[in-house]
């Protein structure tokens, strides 16, 4: 019986781990995490958070987590081929505003950080 709970113990907590903190992020997760998410969300995800928001195809910020969202935006046409000329930065004001200088510059750090 002991056994048995302690086993359960176990996986449990492996579990919960996996969850929460599948890997330590790299440095370039990790500026994503503190600078670049916190202001996408805050300027931008109203709009591109989802892939049918506003009824239009345009939801490079979509994703349930961090990790889902720094993917589909990599992932996504708005990045590259070259950072500095990617449309995310070169957008200006549209429906939405545009990003400011140090916001980009915020988003060009982070984007070196992933090689691109
Ligand atoms: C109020 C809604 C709204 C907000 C907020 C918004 N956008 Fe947009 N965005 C749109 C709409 C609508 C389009 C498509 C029409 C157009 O290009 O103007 C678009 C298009 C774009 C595109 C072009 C996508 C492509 O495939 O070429 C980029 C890049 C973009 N937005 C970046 C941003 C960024 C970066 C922010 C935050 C700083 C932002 N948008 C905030 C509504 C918004």
């Amino acid at each position: 019986m002991k056994r048995l709970l302690l086993l359960a113990l176990i996986v449990g907590c492996t579990d919960r781990e996996l969850v929460e903190d599948p890997t330590q992020p790299t440095e370039a997760e990790q500026l994503f995490i503190d600078d670049v998410l916190p202001m996408l969300e805050a300027n931008c995800v109203a709009c591109h958070g989802s892939r049918s928001t506003a009824g239009f195809e345009n939801g490079f910020l979509a994703g349930e987590s961090w990790l889902e969202v720094r993917a589909t935006l990599l992932a996504s046409a708005v990045i590259g081929p070259e950072a500095t000329r990617s449309r995310l930065l070169t957008k200006g004001e549209h429906s939405g505003p545009h990003l400011s200088a140090e916001q980009t510059s915020l988003i060009l750090r982070w984007l070196g950080a992933e090689g691109l």
